[in-house]
């Protein structure tokens, strides 16, 4: 996999890029049931809606979690041990890996790894200032593909993947199996993981969560259909999608859709998609866990469980993972 360091070129959106955003789109659409890849939620405009959310009163993720880090910190740090190499998918300027690092003994190294190019080295550069004795490498790559770690000019007695954020809830389950046992064979033996993964709960809130009452959210969904616009010269009519968010207790999943309220034909890259009037297009999945259930997934891909930390309303959890002996 070609490896780019940080800078603008990560932002650069090449013509291969470009032909393979049109490809997923045609094909996703072409489907049954139509589906976009949720990665493509992410552009400028789509990652600002979700740095709003992440304020929202209704999606209490963010919130939880750092309230769950601010108290039991320590205990993590405790866990994780001394003289680590800190690897965090995602490039995490914020509070969290903040928090972490200020509680870390003697951290050795911080490998922030983002597609972003820009937000990669602006949260760099904070922590670099922060930590002058720290040795800080971001990575610009797509942490779902393998990445090469570099080696540390001073000693690493373990490396330690943060993945915060219940971005695992993203993930098809096989899917998120498959990714952690990359991240077993990428911090290897006596590494660890520390991994935000959001919890099962009455289901009116989590929708609520996903379809809060000012809108940010069906805005975050339908800019999906404003990038295709934009982008791939495409001729959605926005206006006519609304934004819907179901909990599907059988899949243990929360759906986002985006619900055609009338039957139109939409021209993508010269080729035309038909919708009837009530179809929808699934455009994201956020499995939820309880935390048995993480553990036995986490389990399957080589990995003990060490600690869990939650919040007394059992919202959200951190756990912490060992790579098992028998598993490198
Ligand atoms: C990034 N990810 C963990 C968010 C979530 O909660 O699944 C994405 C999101 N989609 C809508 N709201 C938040």
């Amino acid at each position: 996999m070609e490896r780019v360091t940080a800078g603008k070129e990560c932002l650069r959106f090449s013509v291969t890029e470009r032909s393979s955003f049109l490809e997923e789109v045609l094909h996703g659409l072409r489907q049954e049931q139509k589906v976009l890849p949720c990665k493509y939620l992410y552009d400028a405009r789509g990652s600002q809606l979700f740095e709003e959310i992440c304020e929202l009163d209704e999606y209490y993720p963010t919130r939880t979690e750092l309230a769950i880090m601010n108290r039991s910190v320590d205990e993590m740090a405790a866990q994780i041990g001394e003289e680590v190499l800190l690897i965090e998918y995602g490039s995490g300027s914020g509070r969290k890996t903040r928090l972490l690092l200020d509680s870390l003994r003697a951290p050795t190294g911080y490998v922030p790894i983002d597609i972003s190019g820009e937000m990669l080295a602006e949260s760099a550069a904070v922590i670099e200032n922060r930590y002058p004795d720290l040795t800080v490498s971001p990575i610009c790559a797509d942490y779902l593909s393998p990445v090469e770690i570099p080696s540390m000019d001073k000693p690493v007695r373990r490396r330690i993947v943060y993945f915060p954020g219940s971005t695992i809830g993203n993930f098809e389950p096989p899917e998120a199996l498959e990714f952690l046992t990359r991240m077993v064979k990428q911090v290897g033996a006596g590494g660890g993981l520390l991994i935000g993964v959001d919890l099962r709960k009455d289901p009116a809130e989590l929708e609520r969560a996903y379809d809060d009452a000012e809108g940010v959210t069906a805005n975050f969904n339908l800019n999906l259909l404003e990038r295709i616009n934009r982008e791939l010269k495409a001729d959605f009519a926005v206006e006519a999608f609304s934004h819907v968010a179901v909990w599907v207790r059988d899949l243990g999943r929360v759906e986002m859709r985006l619900v055609c309220n009338v039957a139109c034909e939409v021209t993508i890259g010269g080729q035309v998609i038909g919708f009837r009037a009530g179809e929808y297009i699934h455009t994201e999945n956020a499995y939820k866990y309880d935390v048995s259930e993480f553990e036995s997934l986490a389990v399957k891909a080589g990995l003990s469980p060490r600690a869990v930390w939650t919040d007394t309303a059992e919202k959200f959890s951190v756990h912490y993972f060992a790579v098992s002996d028998d598993s490198c």
